[in-house]
């Protein structure tokens, strides 16, 4: 059936993945970090029982897959109580972390409890890089987390982001995931959000960057096979058509916030006037079919030229929402990374943009609690730039909670 003979809301699958984004508390400041920029207007996060609703009700309307995230999700030590509870309940349990926080006897601890999936993120093959992208002295941690990943016998599953600043190092990163006997390696190029979004001239890798990566991931594929899987995620910004992001609004994916907001994509509270909801006040089920938020992009009713007539459409439903207001200011708009979007031009100045020597000397911005605030005030006084702007909810106000790193 074609997206437009698709009845509203009776045609509405249940969710397979539940996103629980457990914490943002993070003990790293990584420089790309997708959490929303005015994250620090969290505070009161979900208690553990509230965790057990959210998860029974999701169960219920079928979701199977559950991503336990952050922040870092470590930094709750309730973790094994919730992953214990999924497990009853039948969700495959993955856990993306950095490892920070993992010991010998909370990975036994989580493995009774019945977690399925630890997926470990570096941020370089080298001390020096991988401690300066996340502003912690993590490296070494991250290496002994990942024996433990292998002793207590899971699936090695590593993740990089990558961008200008490490691309470069493919060879080496790749070596070093072979070296600790890695069965996948996601390789993702930075996604242009939050606070990659912020670093967007810093981050982006050239085009000459990426094609080398390419060659040299093509490489090891061919030399590695099944032994370890190699999944490499181009930056959309040197592509022509957009992604079908998140599988379609409200089609696959419900996340939910640290505090209890629920969305269907990390970032979705910038969109401007739309009200998403939270599980303290209403039920997941509700949420997901009925709340306007939800279905406020499902179909095509919403979509404007040149999406409404394109042959296309169903292919990516008009790109990612999020970026689209971004960079166009206009939620409805087509995504600018489509060459048929009248804001083409936004992408190909991005790239020109990012690759101008003097970025180098521009300082980077690490994701802290105390540059989330800055950023909140900085919107408040008109002193923030349009684009930046953009990525914080309208009405965000920063927590008075003083430091938000720490065991609950
Ligand atoms: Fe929100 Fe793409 S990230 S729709």
């Amino acid at each position: 059936m074609k997206l437009s003979e698709k009845p509203k809301e009776k045609n509405i699958a249940p969710p397979l993945w539940l996103l629980a984004e457990v914490t943002y508390r993070c003990p790293l400041n990584c420089v790309f970090c997708y959490n929303p920029v005015d994250y620090a207007k969290q505070h009161n996060e979900l208690t553990t029982a509230e965790w057990v609703k959210v998860l029974r009700e999701g169960r219920k309307m079928g979701a199977a897959q559950l991503g336990l995230s952050g922040g870092e999700p470590l930094l709750r030590k309730d973790l094994e109580e919730i992953v214990e509870e999924a497990r009853k309940l039948g969700y495959y349990v993955n856990l993306l972390t950095s490892g920070i926080g993992m010991t010998e006897e909370r990975i036994k601890n989580l493995k009774t409890a019945g977690l399925d999936h630890i997926q470990l993120s570096f941020q370089d093959s080298t001390k020096e890089m991988n401690d300066f992208l996340s502003s912690t002295k993590t490296f070494d941690l991250k290496k002994k987390v990942a024996g433990l990943i292998k002793k207590y016998d899971y699936p090695m599953v590593l993740n990089c982001v990558l961008h200008r600043l490490n691309i470069d190092h493919i060879e080496q990163i790749l070596n070093m995931a072979e070296a600790m006997g890695a069965e996948f390696v996601e390789l993702a190029n930075t996604q242009f959000y939050s606070w990659g979004m912020l670093n967007r001239d810093q981050l982006l890798p050239s085009e000459e960057q990426l094609k080398r990566a390419e060659k040299i991931t093509h490489k090891f594929r061919d030399r590695l096979g099944n032994k370890m899987k190699l999944f490499f995620i181009m930056p959309d910004y040197y592509s022509t058509r957009p992604k079908k992001c998140m599988n379609g609004w409200g089609n696959v994916f419900i996340t939910v916030q640290a505090d209890g907001m629920v969305l269907p994509c990390h970032v979705a509270s910038m969109l401007p006037d739309i009200n998403f909801e939270s599980v303290r006040n209403k039920s997941l089920d509700w949420i997901w079919y009925k709340s306007p938020g939800f279905n406020k992009f499902r179909g095509d009713d919403w979509m404007k030229e040149p999406c409404k007539s394109c042959p296309e459409k169903e292919n990516d439903l008009g790109g990612c929402r999020c970026q689209a207001f971004m960079l166009t200011g206009d939620p409805n708009a087509a995504d600018p990374v489509c060459d048929k979007s009248p804001h083409h031009s936004k992408i190909s100045e991005a790239v020109i943009a990012s690759q101008k020597p003097s970025n180098y000397e521009r300082p980077i911005v690490f994701r802290t609690d105390n540059d989330s605030r800055k950023i909140m005030q900085k919107r408040d006084k008109g002193q923030l730039d349009i684009r930046s702007s953009r990525l914080l909810e309208r009405d965000s106000k920063p927590s008075k909670e003083k430091s938000r790193v720490g065991l609950v």
